[in-house]
């Protein structure tokens, strides 16, 4: 059987070494209250029903409340994972360029300001189900933190792009500035993983420099995917089985691939050479260059267009204008390319040729944040975390110290 903990392993697709955290400010006798901005998939999400067709008829029509549908391992199972798939997609109009969930099901993000929504995906908090729940407990229980008082949650529609996520920028900023008052004022810490990082960098850019100094106290990013990665490729050509390998990666993808969030993953012009190839097969090779092609070629155009709708946020890489801690893994083989043998067509299963990451994310994207060395006052600290990967981050006590260091003078 599947289980959990394989499952919830891989689920997330889609911030050199320096340990010196001595300037670390003195505060008075506060600690820094934090927010948790989660990843691609680091969200709790339910749903409500009201279908006048399905796709299978041991699915449901119609819920009379709200359920969990992200992330609930009991929706993943054959034939059921069919209604998950078709209650979860997402439907494109090239035409208004935004998506909309399929006739008759209302998604909703629950839980906002509460932690809880992104320590653990599966709310009956079966136990290898958790997310920044390893997090969350080393500041409840070794700092002192509080949970909706000082320890904040920010989760969001993680299948949508930040072109689609406008709203959710406003609230980050609202949940800020409430979660600075509610605690004497004390600047507070963003800590990000995965997507989350580049949604913080979004979200930082957007304010000005007398807002952050006033509000933002530090950003710690855990293996953020600062210039995409070849995986978003990947998961557009094949599919991801969430690291569960009864799990069929081919129908997980019928939802994967409608997540604009994962066009704006693709590798980005600013660590990627134009010509370097991203997908091999014998008669063509793809690179940024000839992209479009690819998505033709792999019969999902929308992939290109969700690309165009969320390049203009990859090619701003202006600092943040905060304090940044970037943490992130390495030395964990992270597909580079995809080799498709001789003969072989784009729906046959590509070598995946690797080379160095977090297993998720490549090291180009994750080590993205040196860029911003000398680019801003305040201070950048890069800290690599061998052998750690992209999930492990989140619970590797190496990496909890670290966390708790910069919280603690
Ligand atoms: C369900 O949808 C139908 C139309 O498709 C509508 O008439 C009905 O009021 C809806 N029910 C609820 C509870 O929203
Ligand atoms: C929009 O999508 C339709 C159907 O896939 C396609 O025929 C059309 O060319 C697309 N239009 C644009 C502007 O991309
Ligand atoms: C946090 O707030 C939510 C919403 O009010 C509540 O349901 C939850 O129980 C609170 N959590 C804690 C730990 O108090
Ligand atoms: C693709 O690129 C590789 C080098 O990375 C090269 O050996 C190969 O001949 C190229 N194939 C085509 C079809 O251009
Ligand atoms: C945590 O990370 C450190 C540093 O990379 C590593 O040495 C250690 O083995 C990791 N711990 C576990 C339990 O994986």
């Amino acid at each position: 059987m599947i289980t959990k903990r394989t499952l919830i392993y891989s689920i997330i697709l889609l911030c050199s070494a320096s340990n010196n955290v001595d300037s670390w400010r003195f505060r008075g006798n506060k600690r820094s209250p934090v927010v948790l901005v989660p990843g691609d998939g680091g969200s709790q999400v339910e749903a409500k029903l009201n279908k006048s067709s399905v796709v299978h008829y041991l699915c449901e029509k119609t819920s009379t409340e709200y359920f969990n549908i992200w992330l609930n391992l009991e929706l993943l199972v054959p034939i059921i994972i069919d209604c998950f798939i078709d209650n979860m997609k997402l439907t494109y109009d090239n035409t208004t360029r935004t998506t909309s969930n399929t006739p008759g099901v209302d998604i909703n993000i629950p839980g906002w300001g509460d932690p809880f929504m992104v320590e653990w995906l599966d709310p009956s908090k079966a136990s290898p189900g958790g997310y920044f729940k390893d997090v969350g407990n080393m500041l409840v229980s070794d700092l002192g933190y509080v949970r909706n008082l000082s320890l904040r949650g920010a989760p969001y529609d993680f299948r949508k792009a930040p072109n689609e996520n406008g709203e959710y920028f406003k609230k980050l900023k609202t949940l800020i500035e409430e979660t600075y008052l509610m605690n004497d004022k004390q600047p507070v810490t963003l800590i990000a993983h995965s997507m989350g990082g580049p949604m913080c960098l979004l979200f930082l850019q957007r304010q000005n420099q007398k807002w952050k100094n006033m509000y933002i106290n530090s950003l710690i990013t855990l293996g953020a995917v600062w210039g995409g990665s070849v995986k978003a490729l990947k998961v557009f050509a094949i599919g991801d089985d969430l690291g569960a390998y009864l799990l069929r990666e081919s129908i997980l993808r019928n939802q994967q691939i409608t997540s604009p969030s994962l066009g704006w993953l693709i590798p980005s012009s600013l660590f990627w050479k134009n010509s370097e190839v991203l997908v091999q097969t014998q008669t063509t090779n793809y690179t940024l260059n000839n992209l479009q092609q690819f998505f033709l070629d792999i019969n999902v155009p929308n992939g290109w267009e969700f690309r165009k709708d969320t390049e203009v946020y990859q090619k701003d890489f202006t600092a943040p204008g905060v304090e940044v801690h970037c943490l992130h893994g390495a030395n964990v083989d992270t597909v580079e390319r995809l080799f498709y043998k001789a003969g072989a067509t784009l729906d046959s299963h590509p070598q995946l040729i690797n080379g160095d990451g977090d297993g998720t994310v490549n090291a180009r994207s994750l080590e993205g944040c040196q860029h911003w060395q000398g680019k801003q006052n305040a201070k950048i600290y890069h800290q690599v975390f061998p052998h750690v990967d992209h999930m492990q981050i989140l619970s590797n006590q190496s990496v909890l110290n670290y966390i708790k260091t910069v919280l603690t003078f």
